[in-house]
């Protein structure tokens, strides 16, 4: 399945959306860079004498890829130990949906942050969109001439 199809069908049902009353742990990421921001709550069970997380959900208030990944990766960190989701990377987290456009990595390393900051109590500063700004697109193409009347 496409990338792109599999986020559309990640968004369609996403899973585990919402506050979590009974949470042990919360985090928040931010990414300045785009304004989005990510919450994710965790609650954690005992399983033959080892703490594992027992579900996850999630709040977004941001874009749809950013919702797609954490859909899919309060799935993925069922069953993990805080050691085993804490080595997921973004990419990992984001991995059943198939390579995210090079503009759209930083929304997994926002539900990446989420994960860490509320296993560890870390900010994790999320790295800048990759994408061109406002600015940046508004500059002319080399080469091409703009003139004022
Ligand atoms: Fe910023 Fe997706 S989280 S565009």
């Amino acid at each position: 399945m496409k990338s792109v199809d599999a986020i559309d069908e990640a968004i369609r049902d996403p899973k585990n959306l919402g506050e979590m009353t009974e949470a042990d742990a919360v985090g928040t990421a931010g990414s300045a860079d785009c304004g989005d921001m990510l919450r994710m709550w965790i609650k954690f069970r005992e399983v033959g004498g080892r703490r594992v997380i027992d579900k996850a959900t999630f709040q977004s208030f941001g874009c749809q890829t950013a919702i797609a990944v954490a859909s899919m990766a309060t799935e993925l960190i069922k069953g993990k130990t805080p050691q085993e989701a804490l080595s997921m990377s973004g990419e990992e987290l984001s991995a059943p949906l198939g390579p995210l456009a090079p503009m759209k990595i930083h929304c997994a390393q926002l539900v990446e942050g989420a994960l860490k900051n509320a296993l560890t109590g870390v900010v994790v500063p999320i790295p800048a969109a990759n994408a061109p700004s406002l600015a940046d697109s508004l500059q002319p193409k080399a080469g091409l001439k703009i003139t004022f009347r």
